[in-house]
């Protein structure tokens, strides 16, 4: 196990390090960023608008250009959506603005899931709170109860969205390999975005699997691991640990690493509100794990 990574100054922290994936037609850099945290504190308190669209133009500027979000990404006062609008339109060129629908919330925060006439609206809302005529990539968000199911009827609904231009290019979300066939079958299908963070072997062959397929990976609660919604919470895992003492980098980095170290059509979207957080997540996009490194990670227990 050794330091195999240089060190990074906020000069040279970029996220153009951690190697390009191409999405469809669409080129990013494989360390994206994820808008969930946004909206809100850990203690649920809507979060400093200020604080947010600045670490949106920040992550912009060291080179992001690949933003997951959602429309059901809201606090009582904030929306990501429109803190992504508020901070980056008019959007630079190249910016991929990844969403979800199929999941979705009233505006009493409820969660519903949508019906596949429903998801036409789902997408229209995303449109006009981004402010854009079509959407680069939307994830079908499948819920966990239907995670054994079929999702055709929904994903075919999607397609037809894709048909009339409303939609560049789609992607499945909380899928099982057998549900990504099926949505193939219909429509090209240019991501998987699944949890997966280190520890959770039941991934793994299917990251693999979607690699071999060209499909990109783009593992969520890489960083919260158990935490899940919660963050990052509890005590960290002793080989992760080493690792970063090994590197000179947090845990969080190695976790963030892990991911780019399983293929090159893993994308990171580490999500944060924390602009110190964010600049330790797109230097981690430079970090070259050793496979020393991802054997020792290996040992972290399932969670
Ligand atoms: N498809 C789905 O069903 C689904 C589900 C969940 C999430 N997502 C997407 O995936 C993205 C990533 O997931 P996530 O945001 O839940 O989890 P994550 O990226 O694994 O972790 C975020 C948590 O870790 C903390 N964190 C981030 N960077 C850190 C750092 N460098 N050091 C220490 N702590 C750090 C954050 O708190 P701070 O804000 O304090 O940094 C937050 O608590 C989301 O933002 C969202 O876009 C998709």
């Amino acid at each position: 196990m050794g330091c195999k990574t240089p060190r990074m100054t906020t000069e040279t922290i970029n996220a153009t390090t951690s190697g390009t994936w191409t999405l469809g037609d669409l080129p990013v850099n494989r360390l994206g960023f994820g808008a969930m945290r946004l909206t809100a504190n850990a203690d649920g308190s809507p979060g400093d608008r200020d604080r947010a669209v600045a670490v949106l133009r920040r992550a912009v500027e060291l080179g992001v250009n690949h933003i997951d979000t959602a429309a059901f990404y809201f606090s009582s006062l904030r929306s990501a959506n429109e803190l992504i609008n508020t901070a980056l339109a008019p959007y630079p060129d190249g910016l991929v603005i990844a969403t979800k629908v199929w999941a979705g919330r009233d505006p009493s925060g409820d969660w519903r899931w949508a019906s596949p006439a429903e998801l036409r609206g789902q997408v229209e809302e995303n449109l006009r709170q981004l402010g854009r005529d079509h959407l680069d990539l939307v994830n079908l968000r499948v819920p966990r109860s239907g995670q054994t199911g079929s999702i055709a009827e929904h994903f075919g609904a999607l397609a037809e969205l894709r048909q009339a231009g409303l939609v560049r290019h789609l992607g499945v979300s909380n899928v099982s390999p057998a549900q990504l066939a099926e949505a193939r079958e219909i429509a090209p299908v240019v991501c998987v975005q699944n949890a997966c963070t280190i520890g959770a072997r039941e991934q793994l062959e299917f990251v693999g699997a979607c690699g071999e397929q060209g499909v990109a990976y783009v593992p969520f609660f890489a960083i919260a691991g158990r935490g899940r919604e919660a963050g990052a919470t509890g005590t960290e895992h002793d080989p992760v640990l080493t690792v970063a003492r090994a590197h000179g980098v947090s845990p969080a980095q190695v976790r963030v690493a892990w991911t780019l170290g399983l293929g090159a059509h893993v994308l990171a979207i580490p999500g944060t509100g924390d602009p110190v957080h964010l600049e330790e997540n797109v230097a981690a996009g430079a970090l070259r794990l050793t496979e020393e490194d991802m054997a020792l990670l290996s040992s972290v227990p399932h969670v």
